[in-house]
């Protein structure tokens, strides 16, 4: 932490990841004397690992309807001040180069280390302060109308408007903690319950046996839980399914509720296995299959059904049972990776609590939330991320 002559500023942000450096920059060149306050030896920690060290930063597709909460309408309004084509023209006002790797995810062409580089320097630009190796401890207001005081390394900083930036329970070991929540808590703010979102599923015994072998596999898939589903590939884990179809339909899972996946989401398969039947009732179904699926997934779905006769000596039923062992293929996964390896946290402070338009708490005034430790929890694909510098440009601009 380096030192400072006064310990008093205008605004404190706390957490200097996607969120909190964003609201510092819009504080900052309104004028607002900011200091931002990280736990961790350097800023943006989670930037830099995501999007496989490219960074996903927004997604051109991001809107309302791309978000999980209890409110669904509650992002809108700062989904719309601060749009991703806004955070696209700040990443070609630093000359980055990107491209859209598919469904709109916008990549950087080099590093995510740019991403950091990039808000850093506008940091600086901004006039910001930014203090590493300084966990905030505590928060608290010194009276009704008060400043918050804000104790961090046994020092206090004092401050009218403090901002909580520290995200939510995703990747522990990157140092993420419920500092957010406990803030929330005592200030009487309302949570909703918190669960690992964008998770691979894991298996009960009887699941990882029925699946064995099939470890790397990944095959395009309509993944379906309730009434949600996903267009998009599962891949086989040595422990359960992964891919970007199961990571989406985790963020809307229930324990104890089956996933659905259809591996011929194209297909009419009953039709298909009907006409060829009667095209060429000497043929095979794995034959068939294995035209459209990997052999050893092929193989793997028409297992429990035992020894399939030729086409022609199929009946209506057995048809039927092949069509529901490939596009109605039932798991009820034993729970998930957890917080260890969720991307985001599904929940958070609940958006009741918050006004939409500058996310502050509606009965604190002066104190306000933003990021993932908010109950809006964004799609896979940058959506994430749009919603850490939407969030975080409406505090900047209130704060
Ligand atoms: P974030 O967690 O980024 O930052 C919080 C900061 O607060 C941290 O720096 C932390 O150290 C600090 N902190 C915590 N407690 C503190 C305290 N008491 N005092 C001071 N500081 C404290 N999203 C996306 O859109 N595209 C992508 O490509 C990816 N990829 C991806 C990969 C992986 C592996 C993960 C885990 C996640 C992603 N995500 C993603 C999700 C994305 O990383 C996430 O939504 C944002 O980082 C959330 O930003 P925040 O600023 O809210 O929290």
């Amino acid at each position: 932490m380096s030192s400072s002559s006064s310990h008093s500023f205008d605004v404190v942000v706390i957490g200097a990841g996607a969120a909190g450096l964003m609201c510092a920059i819009e504080a900052g060149k309104r004028g607002r004397r900011v200091l931002v306050l990280e736990k961790a030896e350097k800023t943006g920690k989670k930037i830099l690992i995501s999007g496989g060290g490219r960074c996903n930063f927004t997604n051109l597709f991001a809107a309302p309807d791309r978000y999980v909460s209890n409110n669904r309408h509650f992002c809108k309004s700062a989904l719309a001040r601060y749009t991703q084509r806004d955070f696209i023209a700040l990443v070609e006002k630093h000359g980055l180069h990107y491209h859209e790797k598919k469904l709109g995810q916008l990549f950087c062409d080099s590093s995510a280390k740019d991403i950091v580089a990039l808000l850093e320097q506008e940091c600086q630009d901004a006039g910001v302060r930014i203090w590493c190796n300084a966990g905030a401890e505590d928060v608290t207001r010194m009276a009704e109308d008060g400043p918050f005081r804000v104790t961090v390394n046994g020092e206090a900083i004092l401050a009218p408007s403090v901002v909580i930036a520290t995200g939510g329970l995703s990747i522990p070991k990157l140092g993420a903690n419920d500092f957010a929540f406990r803030v929330a808590r005592k200030c009487g703010l309302e949570m909703t319950p918190t669960m690992p979102g964008l998770v691979p599923f894991t298996f009960e015994e009887v699941d990882q046996k029925r699946f064995e072998g099939l470890t790397g596999v990944s095959a395009d898939v309509a993944a379906k839980t309730g009434k949600t589903i996903f267009r998009e590939n599962v891949l086989f884990t040595h422990r359960g399914v992964s891919g970007p179809a199961i990571l989406q339909i985790s963020s809307f899972w229930k324990p104890e509720q089956p996933i659905i996946l259809d591996f011929l989401p194209d297909e009419d398969f009953q039709s298909l296995l009907l006409a060829e039947r009667k095209a060429n009732p000497k043929g095979r179904v794995i034959r068939l299959l294995s035209r459209f699926l990997a052999n050893r997934l092929a193989e793997k779905l028409l297992e429990p059904l035992g020894n399939i006769p030729e086409l022609g000596n199929c009946s209506d039923k057995l048809i039927r049972k092949i069509t529901a062992a490939v596009k109605e293929v039932t798991i009820v996964p034993n729970g998930t990776e957890g917080y260890r390896k969720a991307e985001v946290t599904v929940g958070g402070v609940s958006t009741s609590s918050l006004s939409s338009r500058t996310m502050e708490a509606k009965q604190v005034p002066g104190l306000y939330f933003i990021g993932e430790a908010v109950d809006v929890t964004g799609f896979l694909g940058g959506y994430n991320f749009q919603w850490a510098w939407s969030s975080g440009f409406v505090a900047g601009q209130n704060a």
